[in-house]
């Protein structure tokens, strides 16, 4: 912490960056907009598809405009054979979230309008890595499981073919509209810190793809999106619900972060936990241990809160990332997946801040408050230096 406090603003709190017209978040409140619409009206009413081209276009699509959005983006539901074979050399062990930053960077390679910086170019970008994302995680999934890999089918929305290529079985309808809903409530959030990433990249006219590989970086982050998948590592190392009331003092006790609780902006609980939350409920039933996974959460959520509570932080809630895990457990996703469902959602987030950056761009250079050593001290020869 530097002597001099003033024009100094720690992880940049409280500063605004620019405007926009994308997502507001109310902290106080505890609500989400998207281009004004809450969060509640747009995941009870509308598919993946919708959400996206609202906010790329800032608006909801007519009918038309909606056929002609998913149709662009059925045209780019396929992989190049030169990237599954990049797929294919991939190290089984890496994390799916590695593998999305270095198969984006490929993508930049293969794509033939990459030096096409016009609008239009950019928006055909924009859909083709919308399309394209959830097919390089599911294709990398399939060969690590050594089972055959499957094809995207072009009859299927966007979740749907996404939960279908991950198992090569054809998921239910209600596994669907939960999968759905869930890639609606991640697709924007304010200046976070991986979509302020984007706009920082953006800022320095560096191209589409650039911005979402830094993106990806930014998301895997466990303070950010790899909180989802750090959750539910944390409630399975819980074997039963006794022991969860002393999991949590321990953590406290040694003042360790609880992953999935506690937000920069909400000072309530997140919205989008709340909707979470109930559709982990419906969708969890006639399973055992998904059953006793949700208990789980929903007494850590309870006791953690009254924890926090007790300690006079009334402030700390579950944020997205804490009921989100326990959901994508029940659609039957493997850990390390948690964050890329993250990724190929807020994708679309960081499209439209693309967009919105350059619509009246300035480059992002802060600065940083020098406490280094001495300046102008003077050089000596090795042989000198103690
Ligand atoms: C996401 O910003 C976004 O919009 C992000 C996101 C999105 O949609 O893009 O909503 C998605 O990234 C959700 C966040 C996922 N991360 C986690 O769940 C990790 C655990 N959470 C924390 O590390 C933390 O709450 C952050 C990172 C989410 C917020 O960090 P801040 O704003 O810098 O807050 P802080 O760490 O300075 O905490 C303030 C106080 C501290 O206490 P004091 O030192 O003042 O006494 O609250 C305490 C913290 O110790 N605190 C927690 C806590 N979160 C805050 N204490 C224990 N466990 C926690 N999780």
């Amino acid at each position: 912490m530097p002597k001099n406090k003033e024009n100094y603003f720690p992880g940049l709190e409280g500063v605004n960056v620019d405007t926009t017209r994308l997502s507001f978040v109310d902290g106080q409140q505890g609500k989400l907009y998207y281009c004004g619409y809450s969060i509640e009206d747009l995941a009870e009413n509308c598919i993946f598809g919708e959400v996206a081209y609202l906010l790329l276009h800032g608006e909801l699509p007519s009918k038309k405009e909606f056929d002609e959005f998913q149709s662009a983006l059925l045209a780019e539901r396929y992989l190049d054979p030169h990237l599954k074979s990049i797929i294919t050399l991939t190290p089984r062990d890496g994390h799916p979230m590695a593998v999305l930053q270095a198969l984006v960077a490929q993508l930049a390679m293969h794509d033939k309008e990459i030096a096409d910086r016009s609008l239009e170019a950019k928006r055909r970008k924009a859909i083709r890595i919308i399309a394209k994302l959830p097919l390089v995680v599911t294709y990398f999934e399939n060969l690590r499981q050594g089972m055959r890999t499957v094809e995207p089918r072009l009859d299927m929305g966007h979740a749907a073919n996404y939960l279908y290529q991950l198992t090569g079985k054809e998921p239910t309808e209600e596994a669907v509209n939960v999968f759905d809903t869930a890639l609606i409530l991640h697709m924007d959030h304010g200046c976070n810190n991986s979509t302020f990433t984007c706009r920082v990249v953006t800022s320095t006219e560096a191209d589409i793809y650039s911005a979402v590989v830094a993106g990806i970086g930014s998301l895997s982050g466990p303070l950010h999106g790899g909180a989802n998948e750090r959750v539910i590592h944390m409630l399975e190392s819980i074997e039963e619900l006794d022991e969860v009331e002393p999991f949590i003092d321990a953590k406290i006790q040694a003042k360790e972060k609880i992953m999935g609780f506690g937000h920069r902006v909400y000072k309530v609980m997140d919205p989008r936990a709340k909707i979470l939350r109930k559709l982990a409920a419906e969708f969890v039933v006639d399973d055992a241990e998904m059953d006793k996974c949700l208990k789980k959460a929903n007494l850590f959520y309870n006791l953690t809160e009254e924890r926090f509570r007790a300690k006079g932080k009334t402030d700390i809630w579950p944020n997205v990332d804490f009921f989100s895990g326990v959901l994508y457990k029940a659609l039957g996703l493997p850990r390390d997946f948690f964050t890329p469902v993250f990724a190929i959602s807020r994708v679309v987030g960081w499209l439209a801040h693309h967009f919105e950056q350059m619509e009246d761009n300035r480059i992002y250079r802060p600065r940083f408050m020098y406490e280094g050593a001495e300046l102008g001290r003077k050089f000596e020869n090795s042989d000198d230096r103690e």
